[in-house]
């Protein structure tokens, strides 16, 4: 982590020595810039708050294709400026479309192609709007593909991404990463497990459940660049069957939640990678698939259960049980990211 940090900081100050003269060349942006606001700050709100809403499915990964859920956040920014909005203008833009997503005021037509119109998600108005002014003045990240890929659609006209820059001062310890890649997958599925239930009943979330979640949990990893696992003692699909190692880890969060102990992240760190594991606690909506087999579980939905898992163990739960615990690795410093 640290190693990638320095290296980033190397490359940061190797291309403001670069680009120095061209900033002092004032194109559009920086004009509309306050002198006396510093170009590169430690940290910015907008930025946290798009990287924990937005990057689930707007991150900048490598990815160009498969394993995407939305078109990275560059390629927003980059199609919202084409209008040569002002600031006010691009953050009322954005919240136009977020505040009620629909086909009409959508301007990304190939996007929407490609990946389906953005879900109505309920975001803060003032969250946008830090958003909004984040993406407007400073240069964000952007995948290494994405320029050519722009110049395929837009070859007479180059998109702006110069601006101020965040220079965060501290880099993410493993467990903090590991546990954001753990709870954006978690809010992915149960975001779509939810979704699926209210529009169309328990029978079709199952075969979500059924046909999706393991897809989705991987594509989650693909974009991460993890593995990424949900693992049980009890499971149902037995590809999520628990070694051993994880064995143990559900039963310390099992003695950990008796005693009321506080649920923390188990991180193990080898030279080269990190393995990560956290609990997956049940609520009520879970009892309705893993509940008891008398009172909480419909009929047919069993059978329809047994049906595709005959060697089905997931089941007999409560409320704030272990299902089963988060399993993820990644490698330490990202050697297969040429940044
Ligand atoms: C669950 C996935 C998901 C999340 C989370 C998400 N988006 Fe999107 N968004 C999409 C997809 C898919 C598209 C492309 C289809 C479209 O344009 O509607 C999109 C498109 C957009 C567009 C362009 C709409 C248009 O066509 O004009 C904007 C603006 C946008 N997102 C902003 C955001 C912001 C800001 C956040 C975070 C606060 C966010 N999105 C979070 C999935 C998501
Ligand atoms: C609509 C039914 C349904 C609901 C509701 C549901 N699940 Fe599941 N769950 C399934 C199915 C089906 C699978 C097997 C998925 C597969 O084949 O990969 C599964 C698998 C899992 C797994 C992976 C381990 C295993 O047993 O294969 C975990 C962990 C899990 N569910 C936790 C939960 C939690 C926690 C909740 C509540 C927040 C929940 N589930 C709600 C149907 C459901």
């Amino acid at each position: 982590m640290f190693r990638r940090f320095i290296y980033k900081l190397g490359i940061l100050i190797m291309m403001l020595l670069i680009s120095g003269c061209n900033n002092s060349n004032s194109a559009s942006t920086e004009e509309k810039l306050e002198d006396s606001e510093p170009m590169i700050v430690d940290s910015h709100r907008g930025k946290t708050l798009m990287e924990t809403n937005c990057y689930i499915c707007h991150n900048p990964s490598l990815l160009e294709h498969n394993g995407r859920i939305g078109p990275p956040m560059i390629a927003i920014k980059a199609r919202y400026l084409m209008d040569e909005p002002t600031k006010e203008e691009f953050i009322a833009g954005l919240w136009n479309f977020l505040d009620k997503p629909d086909l009409e005021k959508a301007k990304m037509k190939g996007a929407i192609e490609k990946f389906g119109l953005m879900p109505y998600q309920p975001f803060k108005k003032e969250d946008i709007e830090m958003i909004g002014e984040y993406l407007y003045e400073f240069e964000i990240e952007e995948p290494v593909w994405f320029k050519a890929h722009w110049r395929e659609i837009h070859p007479n006209r180059a998109y702006r991404n110069q601006g101020k820059k965040v220079v965060s001062s501290k880099a993410l310890s493993a467990g903090e990463i590991g546990l954001t890649y753990a709870t954006e997958t978690k809010k992915v599925l149960g975001m779509k497990l939810m979704g699926t239930i209210q529009k169309q009943g328990l029978k079709e979330a199952l075969s979500f459940c059924n046909a999706q979640a393991l897809q989705l949990t991987d594509s989650m990893a693909a974009s991460f660049g993890a593995t990424i696992r949900r693992i049980s003692d009890k499971p149902r699909n037995q590809l999520n069957k628990a070694n051993e190692a994880e064995l143990k880890h559900i039963g310390y969060y099992k003695s950990a939640i008796t005693n009321k102990h506080t649920l923390e992240p188990i991180v193990e760190e080898t030279n080269e990678d990190v393995h990560f594991y956290y609990p997956i606690v049940t609520n009520d909506l879970c009892l309705k698939c893993h509940g008891s087999i008398e009172n909480d579980i419909q009929p047919d939905l069993l059978s329809e259960i047994k049906s595709h898992y005959p060697e089905d163990m997931a089941v007999e739960y409560g409320v704030n049980e272990v299902r089963g615990i988060w399993s993820i690795s990644f490698q330490k410093d990202e050697k297969k990211k040429p940044e």
